[in-house]
């Protein structure tokens, strides 16, 4: 009977035989009118939310949960919430004024988009700890970051062969939304409400939206929130096993930009996760280092609540994510201290440029966490560690990360002072873009990729051969010797020393 279309007037007669659900916990009439037509439309929906904890418990008994374990965090939920399951219809009919893409359906104002603000209404704490993260902003950061834009046409930029050279014009919406904003998030935008002949429930409404489907982690929403919880919480289990499990930032932290995952997956931290995960339990809160398991996947660094054999919290659960980093890897052009708010649209450097650092390798300051702060994140991220490593393991580990940072720089510093003596002799156009040109992409590659990959396999517990000669030593010594070359040819100096 599921896997029928059928029409208007057969679809009358199932709703009177609605097929019994399997919650734990009531569920209200208007959600009971969505799941009529729905379990027939979308059983793959309908089926992960009957599994999910949404379906299996009502906010009051939630919110009488007490201690370490209670999933929502808000102090008191709207009275018209407390008693059912959290269904299609509290869901996607939340706070209905806030939402441009409200349309009209079966009699409910609803919308597609259930944003983080919607879900803050029952999870208020961690809506705004993952405001205060860089994901959150990922959508701006890039988008209205003037240099990087220039970064990002260098990359999408339609190429045409005019006048003897390649040039770029402007990209398609299309293949922004799909590369660069698949992960960082794109800005939806509401075009209007078109009508559709449906099967189930003859002509309906249905908002069109530019810019989705879209689930990156900084996507602008239609009600000015910012950001998709389901970039991890996927829709419609929003399981908690599913974000502690690496492939649910595998998806966005890939590389060779930001091999998070490949160095984590060879690692023996990830050799340990696959060989024992089945054995481990990823439902339990709080996360019992030792019980449920004995190797840390993302989460367990990054964003857990930990606690030990006694229950002791080992780190408390913070959906702002960089509280345990002192660093930022990421070089742009070399690795710094962590920027101290979000929004980094706003740093500049001391020649004015958008970055946190100069070329010759300064920090922007000002716009940085400073020794303290620091230190801080630091205790926090080595509090995890040393539940499974001694003190001077995890001591000896930290030098040759921080060692790590540094020698980058230092690599970096060179290839940039090679880059710049081509701009300055004319050798390269760096002033309208310093991104598009071939010598300019070895310069890329070497801060990019190898850099980058160089760091985050020292940070994540050394991921194998990624550290040198995959994305690593090997190529960034080849980078450049490749980069001297060019400079000697373009310079007209002889290959021979
Ligand atoms: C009489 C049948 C019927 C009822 C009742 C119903 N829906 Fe739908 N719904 C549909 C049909 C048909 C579609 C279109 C499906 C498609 O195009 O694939 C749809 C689509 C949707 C969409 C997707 C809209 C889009 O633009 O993609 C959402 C969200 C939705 N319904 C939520 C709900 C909620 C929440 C309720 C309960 C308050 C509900 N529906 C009640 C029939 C129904
Ligand atoms: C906990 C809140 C929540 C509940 C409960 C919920 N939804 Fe959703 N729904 C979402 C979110 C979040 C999305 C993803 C929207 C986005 O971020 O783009 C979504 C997306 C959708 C979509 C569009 C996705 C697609 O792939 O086309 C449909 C249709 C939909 N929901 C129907 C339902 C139905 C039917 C139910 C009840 C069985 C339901 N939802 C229950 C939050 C919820
Ligand atoms: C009306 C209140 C309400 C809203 C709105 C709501 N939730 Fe929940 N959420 C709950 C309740 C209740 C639970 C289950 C608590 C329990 O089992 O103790 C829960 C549990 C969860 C869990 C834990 C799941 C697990 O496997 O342990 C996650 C993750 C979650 N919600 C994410 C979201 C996201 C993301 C949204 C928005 C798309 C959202 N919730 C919207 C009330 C809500
Ligand atoms: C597969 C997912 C993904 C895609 C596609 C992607 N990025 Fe990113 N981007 C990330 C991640 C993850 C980070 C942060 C990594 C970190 O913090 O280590 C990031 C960070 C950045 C930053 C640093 C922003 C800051 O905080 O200063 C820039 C610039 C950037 N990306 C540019 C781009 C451009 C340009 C494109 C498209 C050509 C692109 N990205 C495509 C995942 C992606
Ligand atoms: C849909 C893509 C996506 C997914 C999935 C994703 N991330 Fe990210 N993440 C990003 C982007 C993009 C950035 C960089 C934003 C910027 O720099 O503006 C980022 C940045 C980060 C940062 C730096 C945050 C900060 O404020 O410094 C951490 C830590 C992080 N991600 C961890 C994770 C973890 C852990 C997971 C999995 C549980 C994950 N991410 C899943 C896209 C994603
Ligand atoms: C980058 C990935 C990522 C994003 C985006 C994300 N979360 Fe989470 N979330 C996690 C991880 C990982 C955990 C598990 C934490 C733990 O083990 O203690 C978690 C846990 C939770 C829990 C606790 C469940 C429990 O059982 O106690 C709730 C509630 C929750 N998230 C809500 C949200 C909401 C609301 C948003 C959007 C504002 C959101 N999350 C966005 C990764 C993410
Ligand atoms: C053993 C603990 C551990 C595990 C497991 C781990 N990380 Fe990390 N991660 C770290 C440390 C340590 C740093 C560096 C701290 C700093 O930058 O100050 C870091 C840094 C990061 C950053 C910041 C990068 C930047 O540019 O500043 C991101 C993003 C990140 N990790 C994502 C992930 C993802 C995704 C996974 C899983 C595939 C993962 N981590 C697994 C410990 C871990
Ligand atoms: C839940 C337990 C657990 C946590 C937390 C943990 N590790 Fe590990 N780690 C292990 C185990 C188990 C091994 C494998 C030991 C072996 O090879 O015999 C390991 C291996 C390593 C290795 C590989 C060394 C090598 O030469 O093969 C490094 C480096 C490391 N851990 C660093 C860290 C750092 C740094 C942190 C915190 C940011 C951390 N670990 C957190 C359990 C953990």
């Amino acid at each position: 009977m599921k896997s029928i279309r059928c029409s208007f007037w057969i679809c009358a007669i199932f709703l009177f035989s609605s097929p019994a659900f399997s919650t734990e916990a009531p569920i209200s009439d208007a959600t009971l009118e969505c799941l009529d037509c729905h379990v027939l439309l979308h059983p793959g929906i309908v089926a992960e939310w009957e599994k999910s904890r949404h379906a299996q418990s009502t906010p009051e008994a939630a919110v009488s949960v007490e201690g370490l374990s209670r999933k929502v965090s808000a102090e008191s939920i709207p009275d018209a919430l407390k008693m059912t399951a959290v269904g299609c219809a509290e869901c996607h009919g939340l706070r209905p004024g806030a939402h441009k893409d409200r349309f009209e359906h079966n009699g409910y104002a609803l919308h597609v988009v259930v944003s983080p603000k919607d879900c803050s209404v029952c999870h208020p704490v961690e809506t705004d700890q993952f405001s205060k993260n860089l994901m959150s902003h990922a959508y701006a950061n890039l988008a209205e970051n003037a240099l990087y834009q220039k970064l990002e046409h260098s990359i999408l930029g339609k190429p045409a062969f005019k006048n003897d050279r390649i040039h770029q014009d402007v990209t398609d919406d299309g293949t922004r939304e799909e590369a660069c904003y698949y992960c960082h998030g794109t800005r939806l935008e509401m075009e209007g409400i078109e009508t559709r002949e449906t099967e189930l429930a003859g002509k309906l409404e249905f908002p069109m939206i530019r810019g989705w489907p879209n689930q990156g982690v900084g996507r602008i929403n239609l009600d000015g929130s910012k950001g998709s919880c389901s970039a991890c919480h996927t829709r419609h289990a929003f399981s908690i096993e599913t974000a502690r499990k690496p492939y649910t930032c595998k998806e966005c932290h890939m590389g060779p930009d930001v091999p998070a995952f490949k160095v984590y997956e060879s690692s023996k931290h990830g050799n340990l996760f696959s060989s024992h995960q089945a054995a481990w339990n990823f439902q339990n809160v709080p996360w019992t280092i030792g019980k449920d398991f004995t190797a840390p996947s993302c989460a367990a660094c990054h964003v857990s609540l930990l606690v030990n054999a006694d229950g002791a919290v080992v780190s408390n659960r913070s959906h702002q994510m960089n509280d345990r980093l002192p660093w930022r890897l990421f070089g742009l052009i070399y690795a710094h201290p962590h920027p101290a708010t979000p929004d980094i649209t706003r740093i500049r450097n001391k020649d004015g440029l958008p970055l946190p650092t100069d070329f010759n390798g300064g920090f922007a300051t000002a716009y940085l966490i400073n020794e303290k702060e620091r230190h801080r994140r630091k205790t926090a991220m080595q509090a995890v560690c040393l539940n499974c490593h001694g003190t001077t393991w995890v001591q000896g580990f930290w030098t040759r990360f921080e060692n790590t940072l540094v020698r980058t720089n230092a690599d970096i510093r060179t290839a940039t002072q090679l880059m710049e003596a081509i701009w300055e002799e004319g050798l390269a156009d760096g002033k309208e873009n310093p991104f598009d040109e071939a010598v300019e992409k070895k310069w890329i590659d070497i801060w990019l990729f190898y850099a980058n990959t160089i760091r985050f396999a020292s940070a994540m517990g050394c991921g194998g051969d990624y550290a040198v000669f995959a994305d690593g030593r090997y190529m960034m010594a080849r980078s450049l010797a490749d980069l001297a070359d060019e400079w000697r040819l373009r310079k007209g100096l002889p290959i021979a020393p």
